[in-house]
């Protein structure tokens, strides 16, 4: 969602900021804006759309200013539109203000200021910050800010530049992040590392009601009540350089083909092959706990939702556990009794999440010991977790989420192995998940280099307006995953619902113009899919199978084939969503969609 870059240091600020709105881009949005210090007075340009057409306004002239906040904006008050694009001004344009979050009492406060005189621009909530410090201001923009901020509710991460302080840039936040980017003679604030890592790889990661000043010549931090921080400056790998496509169309592609390295990647130095077991660093401060877990309930949102569903079957298949999974946003409406031998575990890519980050908080005031697999280091979710697992899958860029899916179903399942050695699974077979694992990068490659054939078969499928994706069991989810990845990014109508449920509904929607995508690789449930392909076919039904190499029967009775290796059962969603995968994405790029930047997607759900 909405993303913030600011800059204070030798450099003219505006190609820089334009830089960092571009590294953010991928987080989805619909307008941008920058504001730069400039002689006394702040120049001001917005635009809706793209991040280029931003760079296009307002080039008459070089701008000299080296201080300077910039902002992508995904509309959630007031539609997308340059009056609700920011940075937002108060009366005087002498406040610039950036923001990302929701003032929950922004109606309260606009009252409180127009009462005062003060005039609003724009439909936002956003735009009550800059008045609110306008009003607070009385020469030192740090007070005003700090003064500002404690009449906030709801969740913000700010960055604010003043006329009459143009060397200043301050940043706040609670709720959404700022992380601070220190260079040589530069300082940056953002609200994503990927914005700053080319140019800085020491950050130090704001916590909730930290405020931040930056100038050319330093910096420092303070908390609420104006007392000084010190805080721990971290290195960060990498300069941002996997924000290169590397030779891909898309992002989605390069990382759709990364799956076999992040597969590797969560794995290394985590699997104990001569204990049959798993080893994560990141759960040992908790391990006692653990060993007597007796209950297990995943909360997540979109695709990390449907590696939720699959992780219940890993950890009913490996543990002695009670499994639930439910959807973040609708977890705070369940009277669950949560207590000492429950964990709430929760799945995140990008960790920032809200309706993820509000569903642990809600667990952790009843007690439950609060899990985390996330993707992004240091995020929001990592830091509220009791203990966790890191993916470390390298950034994903694409807004359909690709290779942290997978990541994080051989994430539960390096979990489910840990907590099932202590639970009853034995040596022999917990040594038979080690060995799947370790065949899965192989058999990943090997699913990719049938491209052209799943480009073929997706190009005939193009031209259909709805799909239905069924499955049973561990392939329940990836129907699931498989229809929402086609929607995602080509914006066609799919379903993904379990084989058995189709005769309840779904099945009067069958005829030559509504295809099916059955996932039926070889377990104990291929016989009654095969039931229902042949419920499909009877009614004139076009069927596309996702069936195991060896299954000669498939091809009698569906119209397509693509073909998978196998592997356990619990681990085969790993290998038959990555065709899917393909099918969605070349469906959408031969309908000419923008893959990497779906409409009204963001990559970084942000707002509950
Ligand atoms: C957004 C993204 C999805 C993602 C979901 C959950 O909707 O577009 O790709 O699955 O958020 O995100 P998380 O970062 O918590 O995994």
């Amino acid at each position: 969602m909405c993303g913030i870059i600011g800059y204070c240091g030798g450099r003219a600020a505006r190609p820089l900021l334009l830089d960092g709105l571009k590294r953010l881009e991928y987080r989805g949005y619909d307008s941008a804006g920058l504001a730069v210090a400039d002689g006394g007075r702040l120049n001001v340009v917005r635009a809706v759309g793209k991040v280029s057409d931003l760079e296009k306004k307002g080039i008459e002239r070089p701008l000299p200013g080296h201080c300077g906040i910039a902002h992508t904006r995904w509309a959630t008050h007031g539609r997308p539109s340059e009056a609700n694009a920011h940075p937002h001004l108060d009366c005087r344009e002498r406040v610039a203000v950036v923001h990302n979050g929701i003032i929950e009492n922004y109606l309260e406060l606009k009252q409180e200021l127009q009462a005062k005189g003060h005039a609003f621009r724009s439909e936002t909530d956003s735009e009550v910050v800059a008045h609110l410090i306008e009003e607070c201001f009385a020469g030192d923009l740090e007070k005003a800010v700090r003064l500002a901020v404690l009449r906030l509710e709801g969740t913000f991460g700010l960055a604010v530049m003043h006329a009459d302080a143009p060397e200043q840039v301050v940043a706040a936040r609670r709720g959404s992040p700022i992380i601070l980017g220190l260079g040589e003679g530069e300082f940056f604030a953002a609200s994503d590392a990927n914005a700053l890592l080319p140019y800085t790889q020491k950050v130090i990661s704001l916590n909730d009601d930290e405020m931040a000043v930056l100038s050319p010549g330093g910096y420092h931090i303070k908390n609420l009540n104006d007392e000084f921080l010190q805080k721990e400056i971290e290195i960060r790998e990498g300069r941002g350089e996997e924000a290169d496509k590397k030779g891909f169309e898309h992002y989605m592609l390069k990382e759709i083909f990364e799956q076999p390295e992040a597969i590797e990647n969560a794995c290394r130095g985590r699997l104990l092959e001569s204990e049959g077991v798993s080893k994560l660093g990141g759960l040992e401060p908790v391990l006692e706990r653990l060993k007597n877990l007796k209950r297990l309930v995943i909360v997540s949102c979109g695709t990390s939702y449907y590696a939720g569903l699959c992780g219940r079957y890993i950890f009913e298949s490996l543990c002695e556990l009670h499994v639930e999974v439910e959807v973040a946003s609708e977890f705070r409406y369940r009277r669950l009794k949560l207590d000492a031998d429950t964990a709430v575990l929760a799945l995140s890519q990008s960790g920032e999440t809200a309706d993820t980050l509000a569903a642990i908080r809600e667990a952790k005031r009843k007690g439950a010991l609060i899990l985390g697999v996330v993707n992004v280091v240091g995020s929001a979710i990592a830091q509220v977790t009791d203990a966790g697992v890191y993916n470390h899958a390298g950034p994903e860029f694409g807004v359909a989420s690709t290779k942290i899916y997978t990541s994080q179903l051989v994430v539960l399942t390096l979990m489910a192995l840990l907590i099932g050695r202590y639970q009853g699974l034995s040596f022999t077979e917990g040594s038979a998940v080690i060995q799947a694992l370790k065949r899965l990068p192989r058999q990943v490659k090997g699913i990719l280099t049938d491209i052209e054939h799943i480009k073929d078969i997706a190009q005939r499928y193009a031209r259909y307006q709805d799909f239905l994706f069924i499955g049973r069991q561990h392939n329940y989810p990836t129907a699931m995953e498989g229809a929402l990845k086609l929607k995602e990014i080509s914006y066609i109508h799919a379903e993904g619902y379990p084989a058995g449920e189709m005769k309840h509904g779904p099945i009067s929607l069958i005829d030559a113009e509504f295809p099916t995508v059955a996932i039926v690789t070889q377990d104990a449930t291929a016989d009654k899919m095969l039931s229902n392909i042949q419920e499909i076919k009877a009614r004139n039904g076009r069927v596309l199978a996702v069936a195991s190499q060896g299954d000669g029967r498939i091809t009698e009775v569906c119209d397509d084939v693509i073909r998978v290796p196998e592997t356990l059962p619990i681990l085969q969603p790993v290998l038959n969503i990555v065709p899917l995968q393909l099918f969605a994405y070349f469906i959408a790029r031969s309908k000419g969609r923008d893959i990497d930047k779906p409409r009204n997607l963001a990559k970084s759900v942000t707002v509950e």
